[in-house]
Order: structure tokens, then C-alpha cells, then sequence
């Protein structure tokens, strides 16, 4: 019997690429790869990358040169290195990646790793580097299901893409162009991805797309499903109590996802949702199809839905033509609403996009300034919703031991980490827990009696942070 290979796989970005990397190790597994921490040993690095920022584009070429000296020393040692770029930098710059780094065997986009074992055994067979271009057909009918044992080894919640690419084009935004149009996947195949991770232990499932909540994939009945219908018959499966979705745009949220908040304990009352600034000047140049006072809005629909419901968001600040007024409307809508976390990141002009035409007005220092003024207002509330869960008891989702030994992890219906001491069987399991204090950014409590809180799901607690009467009356 040969020895597997060793692949060795590095994920930047979000959670689509983390997804893609599992799948694309699912597909290596059936040519005989296994999973490697190391660069060094491996038989095969691929590195799935991400364009959205320029920081993050740049970092593969220093990775690139690090891997090409790997690659000297697995050869002088008699040993073959393949190095793979997948991703969306792949998507954007293939050419660009051949030229710079010879080290490269295969550039392969989002839309086609489904064919990586051909590519590698073509480009090693013509002796160049390959690159692909967007096919016309859908990975989704070419992708291997997980083994069982992978499913397990992943843990207890698990990621399910059930849409992929942008129609939206905000200005400032490569995704239209690396993930290509939004596509949606049909209910049947969704529900039958879920069903498996169920079968095999998952609990938790976080429905992942760019724009998840302009799902409209063909139903058993022939008609497209809204999103909340999806949500609605994925709640009906067995094991499944916890049900998460990202990343959702404010423009697309319709009735059905409000009735899904409404009806379904399953479905946590936790909902990113990125609006990127408070100005509508600002807004209406990133071409985000809403102004704040929509935002607003559709926030006091989910939260009359659901009281306990909490949010997160993006932020972008420094945009072209951003004034210090435009960002005070940024630092206003964040104290309106009230979020339990937030991303905030600097303006990084995009080759391709529209918004890179724009003249830049800010400076960096002023970019800098608004950056931390922002986040230090997000942190701020941030700190104050999770110390408002002390003394309460909270459902948590357990989900493996903590690096203490005797300790338990799992999360909160928001996200936050929470340990307790117990036996590791509580893995998997939903339970009540006292949280008496918190560390940083984690929880830490006891477990508590199973009647403190609703069985099935959360406890329909008001919301730890209440919003502003304004807000909730507009
Ligand atoms: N599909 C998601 C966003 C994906 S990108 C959505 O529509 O919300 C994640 C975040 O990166 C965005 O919400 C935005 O805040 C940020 N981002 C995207 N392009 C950027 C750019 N050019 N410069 C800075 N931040 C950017
Ligand atoms: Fe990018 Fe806008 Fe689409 Fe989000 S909605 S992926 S920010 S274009
Ligand atoms: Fe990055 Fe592509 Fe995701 S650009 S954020 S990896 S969709």
C-alpha cells in the first residue's frame, strides 16, 4: 500500500472560503490525501485566498516566497511539492499569480476546485502551470459528500453554502467579480447536505452564502423558496437546534425571514447584518440600495419579531468623499442601534471596481482616527452586552473541551463563548448555564438546572441590550 499524501491547506477570508477548503480536502480524501499542519512535509500546499482587502491580496506573495524555498528543499531531498492557489485572488489575478511566482502549479478559482485532481495531474504531466477560467456548470453535482468520520472530526456545528456569488455591486466590492452571480442551490439538495451533518452529530448548521437572504432556490414544488421558507423546513430536521445564517444584505430582507425569526427557536436570535455606513451620501456612492432610515427599519421589524435579538454589522470608513459629518452619522446610527459585535475596516481601493475611480479624500491619519474612534464606540457596547449576561442563565451549545483540563466550551445564542467544568459527555448538548463572570471575550459559568430555560432553544429573555425607545418607536 502507498503512504497518503499530505495535504497541507490555508484559508484566508470568510467562511465561504473556510467551507470551500473542506470541501476541497473532501475531494482530495478520495485521491488518497490526508491533512497536514505542516507546509513543510507536504505533498501538496494549496492556498485559498481572499481579494476583498488590498492587505489580504498582497499577503500570498510573501507566503508564495516562503513556500517556493519549501518547495527547493522537499526537491533536494527527492521530494515532489505541488503549491496550489485557489480562491479569490485565483479568481482575480490568475495571470498576474503566474508570472510573479513560478513556484505556482495550479491556479484555480472558487467555481472550479471540484476539478483540482485533473489539474494537478495535468499541469505535472505538461510540466507548466495551469490556470482555469469560470465553467458553466455547478461544482455543487461534482463535489464528494464528506465521510462520516470527516463530518465527526469537524464538530458539532457545521457550515452549509446554500448561495453563492453578488448581483448587489456596492462600488467598493470585488465579490460580484471573484464569486461571479448569485446563484441559489435547490432546497432539495440543501436539506439533504443537512440531513447528513445531521445523521452524523452536527447541531448546529450556519447557512452560508454572500448574500443569503436573496435565497430563491428551486423548491420540491417547482417554485423558487424564499429564505425563510428554507429556514422554516431546515428547523423540521431531526438534530438540527440551532439554525445561523451570513452573510444577509439589508435590502433583501423579506417578510418570510422576519416570520422564520419569529416562529422558529431554532433559529438564533443573532443576525449579522452589514450596513457599512450611517450617511446616505455615503450609502447612496457605495451603491448599497438602502439609506439608514432603511436600515433602521428593517431592525425594528426583526426586534418586534423577536425581542431578544441581537446584531453585528460592517463598517467601512474613509470611502471617497467620506466628510467628518458623514462619519458622525456612522457614530450615530452605531448608538442607535446598539450591537452585541462589529468589523470595521479601512477604505482599500479595488482594482476593477467602480469605487477605485473615485478620487480618495481621506487621509490615512483621518482614516486611522475614524477607525479607532469607531471601534472604540463598537467595543464599548460590545463589552456592555456581554456583561449584561452575568448573573443570568443562558442556553450554550456545547462544543469541545477547553484547553483547561476539566473545562467544557460551547457558545452562547450569541456567539460568545462560554465554559463551564463538567464531564466531556455535555458535547453536542443544548444546556442552561449560570454565567457568573466573564474573561475578556468568554463567558464562564456553571451548568444549571434544565427547567431556568427553555428546552428547546434559547430563552425569549427581553434583549440583553435594550434598544433605544427611539429607535424601536421609528
Ligand atoms: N457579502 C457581505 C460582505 C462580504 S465582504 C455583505 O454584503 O455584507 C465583508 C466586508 O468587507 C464588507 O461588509 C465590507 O465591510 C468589507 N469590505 C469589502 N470591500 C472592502 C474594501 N474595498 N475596503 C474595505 N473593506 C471592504
Ligand atoms: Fe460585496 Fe455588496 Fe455583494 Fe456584499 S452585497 S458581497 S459588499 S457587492
Ligand atoms: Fe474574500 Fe472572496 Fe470571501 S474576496 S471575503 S474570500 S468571497
Amino acid at each position: 500500500m502507498t503512504p497518503p499524501r499530505k495535504l497541507h491547506i490555508k484559508s484566508y477570508g470568510c467562511q465561504m472560503n473556510v467551507y470551500d477548503a473542506q470541501r476541497m480536502v473532501d475531494t482530495l480524501a478520495g485521491e488518497g490525501f490526508v491533512e497536514t499542519a505542516s507546509a513543510e512535509e507536504a505533498d501538496l500546499v494549496i492556498l485559498n485566498t481572499c481579494h476583498i482587502r488590498e492587505k489580504a491580496s498582497e499577503k500570498i506573495y510573501s507566503e508564495l516566497g516562503r513556500l517556493r524555498a519549501a518547495k527547493d528543499q522537499a526537491a533536494s531531498a527527492g521530494r515532489d511539492m505541488s503549491v496550489v492557489v485557489a480562491g479569490c485572488v485565483a479568481q482575480a489575478e490568475g495571470h498576474e499569480i503566474i508570472r510573479r511566482a513560478p513556484v505556482v502549479d495550479v491556479v484555480v478559482g472558487p467555481q472550479s476546485y471540484h476539478h483540482l485532481p485533473q489539474l494537478l495531474a495535468r499541469a505535472k504531466a505538461d510540466g507548466r502551470a495551469l490556470e482555469t477560467e469560470f465553467p458553466v456548470e455547478d461544482k455543487f453535482n461534482f463535489l464528494p459528500q464528506p465521510s462520516p468520520q470527516a463530518i465527526r472530526a469537524r464538530g458539532v456545528s457545521a457550515f452549509v453554502t446554500v448561495q453563492e456569488g453578488c448581483d448587489k455591486f456596492c462600488t467598493f466590492c470585488v465579490v460580484p467579480y471573484t464569486r461571479g452571480a448569485e446563484v441559489s442551490r435547490p432546497v432539495a439538495k440543501v436539506v439533504e447536505d443537512v440531513q447528513r451533518l445531521a445523521d452524523n452529530g452536527v447541531r448546529e448548521i450556519t447557512l452560508i452564502g454572500q448574500n443569503v437572504n436573496a435565497y430563491h432556490g428551486d423548491g420540491p414544488d417547482g417554485r423558487p423558496w424564499p429564505f425563510g421558507k428554507l429556514l422554516h423546513r431546515l428547523a423540521a430536521i431531526p438534530g438540527i437546534v440551532r439554525l445561523r445564517y451570513s452573510t444577509s444584505h439589508p435590502r433583501d430582507v423579506e417578510e418570510t425571514l422576519i416570520e422564520a425569526h419569529r416562529d422558529l427557536d431554532a433559529l438564533m436570535p443573532f443576525v449579522h447584518l452589514p450596513v457599512q455606513s450611517g450617511s446616505d451620501r455615503i450609502l447612496a456612492a457605495m451603491n448599497r440600495k438602502h439609506t439608514a432610515a432603511d436600515y433602521r427599519r428593517v431592525i425594528d421589524r426583526l426586534r418586534h419579531a423577536r425581542p431578544d435579538i441581537a446584531f453585528s454589522s460592517d463598517f467601512i470608513v474613509g470611502f471617497p468623499g467620506e466628510a467628518e459629518e458623514d462619519f458622525a452619522a456612522t457614530l450615530a446610527l452605531v448608538d442607535q442601534i446598539g450591537y452585541a459585535a462589529a468589523y470595521s475596516f479601512k477604505y482599500s481601493p479595488r482594482p476593477g471596481t467602480p469605487a477605485a475611480e473615485m478620487q480618495e479624500t481621506v487621509s490615512t491619519a483621518d482614516m486611522d482616527a475614524r477607525l479607532e474612534r469607531l471601534q472604540g464606540l463598537i467595543d464599548s457596547q460590545q463589552s456592555a452586552f456581554n456583561r449584561a449576561a452575568i448573573g443570568r442563565t443562558v442556553d450554550v451549545l456545547f462544543e469541545r473541551a477547553a484547553r483547561k483540563a476539566g473545562q467544557i466550551v460551547g457558545r452562547t445564542a450569541y456567539l460568545q463563548p462560554a465554559h463551564v467544568m463538567a464531564s466531556a459527555d455535555i458535547v453536542g448538548k443544548v444546556l442552561p448555564v449560570a454565567i457568573d463572570s466573564l474573561e475578556r471575550y468568554s463567558l464562564l459559568g456553571s451548568l444549571a438546572d434544565p427547567r431556568s430555560t427553555s428546552a428547546s432553544g434559547d430563552a425569549r429573555e427581553p434583549a440583553l441590550i435594550a434598544p433605544p425607545q427611539a429607535v424601536l418607536g421609528a
